[in-house]
């Protein structure tokens, strides 16, 4: 009889509730968890192919499984999620230690193939994907921490060229809101203070008639609910209404993903984005207007196909006009399947990675500004965890998600503290909490 598991995650949030529903599955049906890879009796790699390092990664750690299963063969190997998705039949051809193949959608299925798997000898693979939410009534195995994952929506309809999440993931598609304010409810009784809702596309969420600002004001509404965060949105679906429930709702944070991928109007076209240069400028804007101390963060691909030295121009302009608080830059690449890998001006290994640099550059010098605007000012920090640099210090983030960091004295985690922000050490900020009297 199968007793444990290993589980290891790779890829976005989405990917980590989705591990957290695999853990609840499968100790709904008595296996346990194991922290130990060598004498694990099940192995599951939650996968990602948004880039090929991505990809790469979970095929150096595949490797590592199949020396384990070399040592003892009777170990199950089971690959899950986008690779799983989009690369099944390489998969199935080239790496014959893999035993069960499961798409995004297809979790449930995992007792089941996990006990055909011990009788009998053949891979199994399940990769279809629904047009429906098929974890509705499912909640997950949640670990320690202050944060629940919340999965509101599924999948992709945008399909934005360079990108391979509408093939991995599927269809648009939102769960009810009864079953997402039971799970955010079940969440807080369990203990949690900050809820994080989910999705591709989070703010594409509608569900019979109800929007996204709708639902983020019945989560707010939840008695016992301090913070909640939502990722990841995008900028076409980011309306007024869901500006105005942030800056009426003291736990909604005041922090916004907003992916910009690039500043150049040809190539946001080329990318199928859907919005322009001026509509990011004044939709940014807009949020700081709306939201005064509101956080942006953006995503930023450099090296598109076509991309000139004009067009990257107009990145590093845009950059310089909103400043952003942080930045998750990448390089373009090729993804399988995708529109922009058959265009045919593809730039160099080494452009891209000269852009990169100016863009991580730049993003260092904004972020920097942004934190030192915040030296002198009182911050509202949620305790989070301990610092990684001292075990006398705290770690927490602000509301408008940066981190934080101060002595623990008499705080405990889960607290919600005033610190009073003295300093600012890269994308780190430095503070003391403000005595109760001094914070009234
Ligand atoms: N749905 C979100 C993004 C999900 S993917 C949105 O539309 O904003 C997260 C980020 O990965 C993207 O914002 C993009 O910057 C990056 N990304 C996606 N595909 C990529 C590719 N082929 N090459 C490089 N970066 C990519
Ligand atoms: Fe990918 Fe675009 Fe969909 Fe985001 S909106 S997941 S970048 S296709
Ligand atoms: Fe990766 Fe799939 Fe998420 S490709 S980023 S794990 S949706």
């Amino acid at each position: 009889m199968l007793k444990s598991y290993y589980i290891e995650t790779y890829g976005c949030q989405m990917n980590v509730a989705d591990s957290e529903l695999v853990e609840s599955i499968l100790q709904k049906e008595g296996f346990q968890k194991s922290d130990n890879l060598d004498s694990a009796d099940a192995i599951f790699v939650n996968t990602c192919s948004i880039r090929d390092h991505a990809e790469e990664k979970v095929n150096s750690q595949l490797g590592r499984y199949d020396q384990i299963k070399q040592k003892n063969p009777s170990v199950i190997i089971g690959v899950l999620g986008c690779m799983a998705q989009s690369l099944k039949h390489n998969l199935l051809e080239n790496k014959p230690y893999v035993d069960i193949i499961l798409g995004p959608d297809s979790y449930r299925r995992l007792p089941e193939l996990l006990n055909r798997k011990i009788m009998k000898k053949e891979n199994l693979v399940d990769t279809k994907l629904s047009r429906f939410e098929v974890y509705d009534d499912l909640f997950p195995s949640r670990k320690e921490g202050i944060n629940a994952w919340i999965s509101i929506m599924r999948g992709c309809d945008k399909f934005c060229t360079f990108c391979i999440v509408p093939f991995t993931r599927g269809r648009e598609r939102s769960r009810s809101i009864e079953s997402i304010l039971a799970e955010a409810s079940k969440a807080v009784e369990d203990g949690y203070s900050e809820i994080t809702l989910l999705g591709q596309n989070v703010n594409s969420y509608h569900y019979q008639g109800i929007k996204f600002h709708e639902l983020l004001q019945e989560v707010s509404s939840i008695a016992g609910i301090e913070r909640i965060r939502f990722t990841s949105p995008h900028p076409q679906d980011i309306t007024n209404e869901l500006l105005l429930t942030i800056a009426n709702n003291s736990n909604i944070c005041n922090y916004i993903h907003l992916p910009l991928q690039s500043g150049s109007n040809r190539i946001l076209k080329r990318m199928n984005r859907t919005y322009t240069r001026e509509h990011f400028i004044l939709l940014a804007k807009n949020i700081r207007k709306i939201i005064p101390d509101v956080g942006i963060s953006t995503d930023i691909i450099v090296g598109f196909p076509g991309e000139s030295e004009f067009d990257f121009q107009e990145t590093l302009d845009l950059m310089e006009e909103v400043k952003f608080d942080s930045a998750f830059n990448f390089k373009y690449s090729q993804r399988r399947g995708t529109k922009a890998i058959e265009y045919d001006d593809q730039i160099d290994e080494s452009l891209k990675q000269k852009r990169l640099e100016r863009v991580i550059t730049l993003q260092k010098q904004h972020t920097l500004k942004r934190n030192l605007n915040l030296i002198g000012t009182n911050q509202l920090v949620m305790v989070e965890k301990e610092s990684k640099r001292s075990p006398k210090q705290w770690a927490g983030r602000t509301d408008s998600n940066k981190w934080v960091i101060f002595d623990k004295d008499d705080i405990n985690i889960k607290d919600l503290v005033q610190i009073q922000i003295n300093r600012v050490s890269g994308i780190t900020l430095h503070g003391t909490k403000i005595k109760q009297a001094e914070a009234a």
